[in-house]
This record gives C-alpha cells, sequence and structure tokens, in this order.
C-alpha cells in the first residue's frame, strides 16, 4: 500500500517531533531547539538536537539524523508503513487505504502549483514592465524597496494577458480555474482574470511553493483585498502569510509577532526588529496557533487598540489558552486606537514597534485586563459581585488548560493576583497599591529604589532558594540577559547547575555556587535588603508564593506596570 505525499505531509506537519522523542529521551529547549541525550548511542553529554520547526532530528556524537518516520524507525524497528500508521494514530487522523499511488493526482497538484508558480512569475514581471509603473510608485510611497519586493515575490496583475501566458506554457483552462485564477462569467460562460489591476501578494505553503494569492486594489476600489478561492492547494485556516521569512528571521533569534495583513508582515520584517506572520484575512485558529509554535515558543500577538480589536484578541485568548503547554505559550500587544504596526513603523519607526513589543503582555496579565474592562471592575459603581464573576469566569478560562501542571501554574498565578485584588480591597497592602495590583507593584511600593540590580538580586534568591521552579522559568531566564555581569555570571553559573542536576536541592545548589568561588555575590544575594524587600528571609516564603513571584519578576520588566500603552 502507498500512502500519498500529501498525506504525509499533512502528518508531518501535526505532529511535533520533540513529543515523540521526548518519550525516549529527556530533551531540554535550547533556544529554538531541543537538546538531550542521544537515544541511538551511548553518551554522557547531550549532543542530540531536536528542530519541531523544521520537523527533523541531528546527533553531532553518532551523526544519525532524520525526520518523525525515521526516528520510529530506527528507534523501533518500524516498516515504513508502520510508523505513518503510529503517526497518524498519534495525530488522530486515519491513513487513507488508497490503492497503488494516485499517480495522477500526484500529477496534477504538481502542474497546479506549476501554473501558480508561472502565475507568480508573470505578475512579477507585469510589475517591471511598462504596465506596472503605478504599482512600482505605489509600493515605493509604502516604503518597499526591491529588495523587499523581491524577496515577497510582490507583483503586478494587469487586466489581462495571464492566461495566454499560461496557455503558451500549455496550461489547459480547467486547471487555470481549479487554481482560482480566472473566474466564469455568469452571461456567456467565457473566462475573465479573476486578479485585475491590483498589487498581488503570493502566498506560499511552508515549503516555499505558491499556492493562492491576495491582492490589494489601488485607492478606494472595492474590496481592498481580495484572496484566490480554496482549492485543492490552498485551505485558508493552515496557512500563514510570510512562513519562509518568518522562519528565517526567527534562526536568528528574533521574536516573532503576529499581526493582521500583508502589509504589516512585510512591514515588520523589514524593520529587522522582528519576525511576522498574518493568518489571512480570519481570526486565528487553532491549525495556525500549532504552527506558530513550531516556530516560536512565544509569539507576540499584536492587536489593534480599538473595540474591534480588543474583542479580536479576547477570542485569540480563549482559542489559545486551553493549548497552552511548557515551551507553547504567547504574549499580548495592543496597539494606539486606528493603527496596525505598518503605521506605527511609519509614524515612530523601530523605537515605536520595539516599544510596544516590549510591552507585551503575557497570558494572565492580558486575560486580566480583557475581562476587568469586560466586568468594569476599575469603575467605582461596578458591583462587588461583579467582582466575583471577573474572578469566575476568569478561572473558568484558565480550567481549560489541557496540559496538568501548566493549568496548576496558571491557576495559582491568577489565584495569587486575585487575592492580592482582595486583599488591596480590604486596604491590608495600605496606599499605593493599584487595584489590578500583582506582587510585582507591592514590591515596588515597599522598595520604592527598586531597580534592575535589586531585581536580579530577587530573581537569583528565589531561584536558589526554589531551584524547583527552574523547569518552569529556566528557558525565560536563559534567554534574559541581565546588564549586571556580576550577577549575569551566577545566573549563569545557577543554570548550568541545573541543568546538569534537575534534581539538585537549594542546599546543593547553594554548595556549588559557593564551591566555585562565588560566597560574596551571594552574600550581596541574600543580604538584608533581600530580606526587607520580601518582608522576610527569601527561603523562608511559602513555596508557591516564591514560584509565582518569580516567574513574575522574570517575565516583567523593570517599572512595567499592567497599564494599556496609549
Ligand atoms: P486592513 O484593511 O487592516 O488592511 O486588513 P492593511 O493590511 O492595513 O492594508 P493596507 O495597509 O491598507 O494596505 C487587514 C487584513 O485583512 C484582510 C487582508 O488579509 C488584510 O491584509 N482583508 C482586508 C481582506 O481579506 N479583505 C479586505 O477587503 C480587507
Ligand atoms: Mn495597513
Amino acid at each position: 500500500m502507498a500512502v500519498s505525499p500529501e498525506f504525509i505531509e499533512e502528518l508531518r506537519s501535526r505532529i511535533t517531533l520533540s513529543d515523540i522523542i521526548g518519550k525516549r529521551t529527556k530533551l531540554v529547549r535550547k533556544g529554538q531547539r531541543m537538546s538531550g541525550l542521544c537515544p541511538f548511542h551511548n553518551e554522557k553529554s547531550p549532543s542530540f538536537y531536536v528542530n519541531d520547526a523544521e520537523g527533523f532530528y541531528h546527533c553531532f556524537g553518532c551523526g544519525v539524523n532524520g525526520d518523525a518516520i525515521s526516528f520510529l524507525r530506527e528507534s523501533d524497528g518500524l516498516e515504513f508503513i508502520e510508523a505513518i500508521r503510529r503517526l497518524a494514530d498519534m495525530a488522530g487522523m486515519v491513513v487513507p487505504e488508497e490503492a497503488p499511488v494516485d499517480k495522477q493526482k500526484i500529477e496534477r497538484r504538481k502542474t497546479l502549483l506549476d501554473a501558480l508558480e508561472r502565475t507568480a512569475l508573470f505578475y512579477q514581471s507585469s510589475l517591471t514592465s511598462a504596465d506596472g509603473a503605478e504599482t512600482r510608485d505605489y509600493l515605493a510611497a509604502r516604503g518597499l524597496d526591491v529588495g523587499v519586493i523581491k524577496d515577497f515575490r510582490l507583483g503586478y496583475a494587469p487586466r489581462d494577458g495571464l492566461r495566454a501566458r499560461l496557455h503558451q506554457h500549455e496550461i489547459a483552462d480547467d486547471l487555470i480555474k481549479t487554481a482560482g485564477l480566472v473566474g466564469v462569467s455568469d452571461k456567456d460562460g467565457s473566462f475573465y482574470d479573476y486578479f485585475r489591476n491590483r498589487v498581488m501578494f503570493p502566498i506560499e505553503n511552508r515549503q516555499g511553493q505558491i499556492i493562492a494569492f491576495g491582492a490589494r486594489a489601488f485607492g478606494d476600489a472595492k474590496p481592498k483585498y481580495l484572496n484566490s478561492p480554496e482549492g485543492p492547494a490552498f485551505s485558508k485556516k493552515a496557512v500563514l502569510y510570510g512562513w519562509r521569512q518568518a522562519r528565517e528571521r526567527v534562526r536568528r533569534t528574533l521574536p516573532l509577532v503576529i499581526v493582521e495583513g500583508y502589509m504589516d508582515v512585510i512591514a515588520v520584517s523589514r524593520s529587522g526588529v522582528a519576525a511576522a506572520l498574518a493568518p489571512l484575512g480570519t481570526a486565528l485558529t487553532e491549525e495556525q496557533i500549532q504552527l506558530v509554535w513550531k516556530l516560536h515558543d512565544e509569539p507576540i500577538l499584536c492587536f489593534d487598540g480599538d473595540a474591534a480589536g480588543q474583542k479580536a484578541a479576547a477570542r485569540a485568548l480563549e482559542r489559545l489558552i486551553p493549548l497552552l503547554e511548557p515551551g507553547r505559550s504567547a504574549r499580548f500587544a495592543t496597539l494606539p486606537e486606528g493603527m496596525d504596526p505598518d503605521d506605527i513603523l511609519k509614524q515612530d519607526g523601530v523605537d515605536g514597534l520595539q516599544r510596544i513589543l516590549a510591552s507585551a503582555l503575557g497570558v494572565v496579565d492580558a486575560l486580566w485586563m480583557q475581562k476587568s474592562a469586560e466586568y468594569r471592575i476599575d469603575d467605582s459603581r461596578t458591583q462587588p459581585s461583579a467582582r466575583a464573576a471577573f474572578w469566575q469566569d476568569m478561572r473558568q478560562l484558565v480550567k481549560t488548560i489541557a496540559h496538568n501542571q501548566t493549568r496548576q501554574a496558571f491557576l495559582d498565578d491568577l489565584d495569587f493576583r486575585i487575592n492580592s485584588m482582595r486583599a488591596a480591597t480590604k486596604g491590608t497592602f495600605g496606599t499605593g497599591v493599584h487595584r489590578n495590583s500583582n506582587q510585582r507593584t507591592v514590591i515596588n511600593t515597599r522598595r520604592p529604589k527598586t531597580g534592575r540590580i535589586v531585581q536580579y538580586r530577587a530573581i537569583l534568591a528565589l531561584l536558589i532558594s526554589f531551584p524547583e521552579s527552574f523547569g518552569e522559568c529556566g528557558e525565560q531566564l536563559s534567554l534574559a540577559r541581565f546588564s549586571d555581569d556580576a550577577l549575569e555570571e551566577v545566573k549563569k553559573a545557577v543554570i548550568d547547575h541545573l541543568i546538569r542536576d534537575p534534581d539538585l536541592d537549594a542546599g546543593g545548589l547553594r554548595h556549588h555556587l559557593v564551591e566555585s568561588g562565588m560566597n560574596e555575590r551571594l552574600e550581596e544575594i541574600f543580604s538584608p535588603d533581600t530580606t526587607a524587600r520580601f518582608g522576610m528571609p527569601p527561603e523562608r516564603l511559602p513555596a508557591n508564593k516564591a514560584r509565582v513571584m518569580l516567574i513574575e519578576a522574570i517575565t516583567r520588566k523593570p517599572g512595567h506596570r499592567m497599564k494599556r500603552q496609549k
């Protein structure tokens, strides 16, 4: 029996390689990759890497490499088709029992992709022809140079001429129609070009093959954007615009932002500040969220500050929260009302965008902000019962997280905030505490001198006292760079020890640090100031609270408040 390449491709995209390999060997995240002891040879230090974005593994020790299918074949001695069945099982897919490979179908798909590729070339060449002058001016006026135009393969669809060009390449009308490139006239059944006099944005699949087009009208012509109709090669809900370019940039360790429009993807990626992806004129689907996580652990979703944008953010939160897991999270950035990232870059430049991305909220903050607006929590006329409904609503949503420990951690965090809010309402925290306060603002009011160094010391004090929290925050901690060299060194040493021995307890960890000559640093970290900051020696904090504080302190920028940026 043979399985179609489409099925295998779909299968590969649905499974996450580290989920499979993680069952055989313990994997630890290292930047964009996971690493662990090679399951194929005996080793003491990890030289085996798994790349989920690309779907392959590689061992620098023994040289094995491959994808999910070859992994199961090698590790479990499965036949090809058995490996496929096993994977399909995990992905909840059924292997189609199609008889010998449908050669005709494969051939048809190839010609379809070929027709789309030829079409893109035609649009690209129209852009440089006399016909394309208006588009060239338009793109230049929008600040796009030849480099980006080439990279994104932008083009111009003239009023006609596409069909004739495709006929030259022996591409027949029925295929052109299947590709969504022509419409059929109601009047006389004749064909007309679907895209006419528009700026063309080719849409690629994850292999970089063109599967559809987005097309922008000039001026006020309607609709502003026209997308290819769905077809055998194109399903909107499974595609993100800008994948090839985003993957390249994520590899260069840029953050990944999810935006709304084609022009935003292009503008952001051109800015060099971040990689960018966009769904195609619809809300993010679950499938798209899972795809985004193949490229980045913590994408930043950008939403307009207007009512529609906030509604979209709420919907995205609801869709995303159940899927949260270690290594699968998100941040939420709010743009000034009526502006998209492209506008921001134009108005405030790279700094403006960077500020907005830096102010992106974590999931709980975003949820808190969104729901507190919905329940009018900050309005003094709001009744206490609304506060109860607000808490209940948030807890219910957080309870939908499927991953057990993640759910527990988020519930703990949320409960901690709810309790802080209750305490603040009762007045036990005294003055200066914002209603939506969380422990950090509380800390801030206790230590007005707070600065980065103080924050770094607090993080280290908490982590060294509660090393078991490392699993939850280790990744973020390794990404953060402390701007104080001495403390950065301690941080690195702590991370090293905990990666080497995840079961190390507080005493053991301290012992190692002292042995590496860091006694003085430890004294500085566990100074009376730190005790004052926490109201008690950090090691005496309840473990739960310490954990939440630690995560909070790591994920929060110094001085950052839960205020929406305007
Ligand atoms: P916007 O109207 O915000 O456009 O639509 P934009 O991206 O800012 O475009 P410019 O800057 O005016 O050129 C956002 C996205 O919604 C989809 C497109 O994917 C677009 O990029 N859209 C919008 C459509 O599919 N059809 C439309 O008529 C309008
Ligand atoms: Mn725009």
